[in-house]
């Protein structure tokens, strides 16, 4: 018989896993303790945009017209316990208020309530980001409360999805990394992985610290390659170099690689600055903190990246104060394709500017509520070109295919000064420059 999957905390990574385990077959049934978020997902309705994701939950959700009824959400623990063979934790594990360290509370509070319902055989199944260590711990955490001992059992599954692209590459992983500590687990999650598998999705098994240290260090190889080509930008600036044929020309080497070598504001989001700082906090508890020492150069190169739009920004308008500056920011999510601004470097910008005493107005195709839910003093225009209307500089802070495939000319009628800054390195500078604009992009100050 098919196995029966649970998914336990239902925002982006466990919302897109439970539409993808319904979509592979299996019977899943969702739970998560915000009622709210229950009642979106009963009407097919997904709390974030993600790509592909609302569809995908539409054909699954049960008494939707139409739908495979293979995917169910509940707030009842017991029934979780009661339903599932495999359980997977998909809990948030934010940045901890006025530390480094990681936000543990969610995960743990997720396996106090699971456990005591666990009556019988089933495999628990950790997903979120953790410190290294963590399963260890709550491995025995589980022995302890399940009533079913040593039948319940854990394994490290980490989540490697990338916002916009979360169905993707949920469906299709480059990798499954499962830590395991027995044959019958991994057994279970070969079942549970069989279709990506037999299509080429390769399969890697570790213990459980080598399962949550390879989720910390991709991520920290990501940020780390974003800096790096940001530093560079830093020194282009300083020597007239062109960092996006630097980027180029460097990527043609198969070891360094043409991808995330992308100069500009740096990364944001809800896991790449949390990740890396996290995973600082940790190896100083134990011990090994000179081994990523690095990662604070790589978090400080970053950040510095939003005070260098701001003072490009302030130079192009002459120097001096924003004070009665116009300024148009396109985008305010952190990436393309996605509405989430946590850690936004395009909001951290236009906050910037707006604190200093600039007009800024800010345009995303797809961000605004929430950029006004975190900033609701800035001005908000419903289109780039409203956003624009009469401004002295133009920002382009997140690169939206939307805003590539403007037309400077008609841009150039609205707005007071034809002066636009590249924040991202993705707009066609010759295309703004025959209409007519002042273009400049971050670590190409000659090109
Ligand atoms: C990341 C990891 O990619 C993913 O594997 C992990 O599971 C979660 O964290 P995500 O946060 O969705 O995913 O975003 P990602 O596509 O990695 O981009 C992160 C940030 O880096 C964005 O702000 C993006 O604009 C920035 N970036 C990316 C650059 O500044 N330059 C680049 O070349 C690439």
């Amino acid at each position: 018989m098919a196995l029966k999957i649970t998914v336990i905390g239902t925002g982006y990574l466990g919302a897109t896993h439970a539409a993808a385990m319904a979509e592979l077959g299996f019977e899943v049934l969702g739970l998560d303790v915000v009622p709210e978020k229950i009642e979106m997902l009963k009407r097919g309705e997904v709390p974030m945009y993600e790509p592909g994701l609302e569809e995908l939950l539409r054909k699954h959700v049960a008494g939707i017209e139409g739908s495979s009824g293979r995917l169910r959400f509940t707030m009842d623990w017991a029934e979780v316990g009661e339903f599932g063979d495999v359980h997977f934790v998909c809990v948030n594990t934010p940045q901890k208020h006025g530390e480094y360290a990681c936000d543990m509370s969610y995960v743990d509070a997720a396996f106090e309530s699971l456990a005591p319902h666990l009556h019988g055989p089933a495999l628990v199944v950790g997903k979120s980001t953790v410190p290294v260590g963590s399963a260890e711990r709550l491995a025995a955490r589980l022995a302890e409360l399940a009533p079913a001992g040593e039948d319940a059992e854990l394994a490290w599954n980490p989540e490697f999805l990338r916002e916009g692209f979360a169905v993707g590459d949920t469906l299709h992983p480059d990798r499954i990394v499962v830590g395991v500590r027995s044959e019958r687990a991994e057994k279970l999650l070969r079942e549970v992985y069989a279709t990506p598998v037999t299509a080429g999705s390769p399969f890697v098994v570790t213990d459980f610290p080598t399962a949550e240290l390879v989720k910390t260090s991709a991520n920290s190889f990501l940020a780390t390659k974003i800096s790096f080509i940001n530093a560079m930008a830093e020194v282009c600036e300083a020597a007239d170099g062109d960092v996006v044929k630097l980027a180029e020309a460097i990527g043609h080497d198969e070891r360094i690689g043409k991808k995330f070598l992308r100069a500009g504001i740096g990364f944001g989001g809800g896991c790449l600055p949390k990740d890396i700082r996290a995973f600082m906090a940790r190896a100083g508890e134990l011990g090994a903190d000179q081994a990523l020492t690095f990662l604070r150069e790589i978090d400080s190169i970053n950040m510095r990246q939003r005070g260098q739009m701001v003072e490009l920004t302030r130079e192009a308008l002459g120097g001096g104060s924003f004070l009665g500056k116009r300024v148009a920011v396109l985008g305010a999510a952190f990436k393309p394709d996605s509405d989430d601004v946590r850690d936004s470097p395009a909001l951290n910008v236009a906050g910037q500017i707006h604190l200093q005493g600039g007009q800024v107005t800010v345009y995303d195709p797809k961000g605004m509520d929430n950029a006004r839910r975190l900033f609701p003093t800035l001005a908000y225009a419903d289109s780039a070109i409203e956003a624009v209307r009469g401004a002295d500089v133009v920002l382009h802070l997140t690169e939206w295919r939307e805003f590539r495939e403007l037309d400077p000319a008609v841009l150039g009628e609205a707005v007071t000064t034809r002066l636009v800054l590249d924040g991202r390195n993705a707009l066609d500078p010759e295309a703004w420059r025959r209409a007519g604009w002042t273009y400049r992009a971050m670590g190409r100050p000659t090109a």
